[in-house]
């Protein structure tokens, strides 16, 4: 048994691969600020062609990709709509409010879904007390709601309302391929409906650095404007864009195996006295458990790190692991082994 550490904090631990190490070394230059870098271009590209945009924009991370994607639809003043589960809400420093003036709405996320009825009576009337509703933001996979995955219908549901009142939609796709993949279907049938999307490239992708954020030709020209402000204009960035390309062309397909991997997880996990999970919930890389014994999500986290396995606290009682590139199956096995010894103990001594 190796003595290397099970990293399931989170699919951003993930190394390039060698392909993508060569490819950095190799990759064409220029100044992107310029639109002279050549290997930036064609990721940008790329990007827009499998989520059937007009255009891409490269972008740092999914945080200013999607900070940027908000700025880029609204004015100061204005409100946006989003799950009060959604990454935005909780873990982008409130970017929105400091950079944007921008008021968030939080409508309920169930299974990263929001119900349309509710986005509907969420968006604001004319009025002059009212902010103006401009944007409403979808994600998915949803990271809080344990890799919850909507499909093109669930999708086209609250797109449909939010065009109706002329409101836009922004989908945070940080995990949009494990999406496609848990679906079987491709990016853009996921992103036909939304206005604007960001992906990582940095996350199961495995690439270094890097996230896209895509759209009309117009709102991306809008979208580089705000990028240079927050000092997202990389200059030779076609070392990080280099590796991005090997991404979407190597990395998507085995997206299957991290599904594998945490659906294993999750049934070994399940089994384990003070642990509540439904394997059944578990569509993608992401396994959100609750912890009832008494040793909590705190004391769980360090004692299965006293045992080689790392992960995240999501709560007080909820813990959260995911599965990524480097991950195999004989580490699925000694996380479930090291929980195991962990909750038996506890429930033994609790007797
Ligand atoms: C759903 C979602 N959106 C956005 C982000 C932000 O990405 P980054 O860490 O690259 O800023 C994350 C990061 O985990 C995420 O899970």
């Amino acid at each position: 048994m190796s003595d290397r550490a099970v990293d399931l904090r989170s699919d951003t631990v993930t190394l390039p691969t060698p392909e993508m190490r060569r490819a950095m070394a190799n990759a064409e230059l220029g100044d992107d600020v310029f639109g002279e870098d050549p290997t930036v271009n064609r990721l940008e590209e790329l990007a827009a062609e499998r989520t059937g945009k007009e255009a891409a924009v490269l972008v740092t991370s999914g945080t200013q990709g999607n900070l940027v994607g908000v700025l880029s639809h609204t004015q100061r003043g204005d409100e946006v709509i989003v799950g009060d589960q959604a990454h935005i809400f909780h873990y982008e420093v409130a970017g929105c409010a400091v950079v944007g003036a921008l008021q968030l709405r939080t409508v309920h996320n169930v299974d990263g879904m929001l119900d349309p009825a509710e986005v509907e009576a969420a968006i604001r009337p004319p009025n002059v007390h009212h902010p103006r509703t401009s944007l409403v933001c979808l994600e998915n996979t949803h990271n809080r709601n344990g890799g919850a995955v909507l499909d093109s219908a669930q999708i086209h549901a609250v797109a449909a309302v939010a065009h109706r009142h002329g409101v836009s939609v922004h989908l945070d796709g940080a995990r949009i391929f494990n999406a496609a993949v848990a679906l079987g279907v491709e990016v853009h049938t996921l992103t036909a409906e939304v206005d604007s999307v960001t992906f990582c490239l940095s996350k199961g992708l495995a690439a270094p650095v890097g996230s896209v954020l895509c759209g009309r030709k117009d709102y991306i020209e809008t979208a580089r404007k705000y990028r240079k402000m927050l000092g997202g204009g990389m200059r030779q960035a076609g070392v990080i864009a280099a590796a991005g390309i090997v991404a979407l062309n190597t990395m998507v397909d085995r997206l299957v195996e991290d599904h594998e991997n945490a659906r294993l997880l999750a049934e070994g996990l399940a089994d384990l006295p003070g642990i509540v999970l439904d394997p059944k919930k578990v569509r993608t890389n992401i396994v959100i458990f609750d912890v009832t014994a008494p040793i909590g999500a705190a004391g769980l986290l360090m004692a299965l790190k006293e045992r080689g396995v790392l992960c995240t606290v999501a709560g007080p009682e909820r813990i959260r692991m995911v599965t990524h590139y480097g991950i195999v199956r004989e580490d699925i096995e000694r996380a479930i082994l090291a929980a195991r010894d962990v909750l038996v103990g506890v429930a033994v001594s609790a007797r």
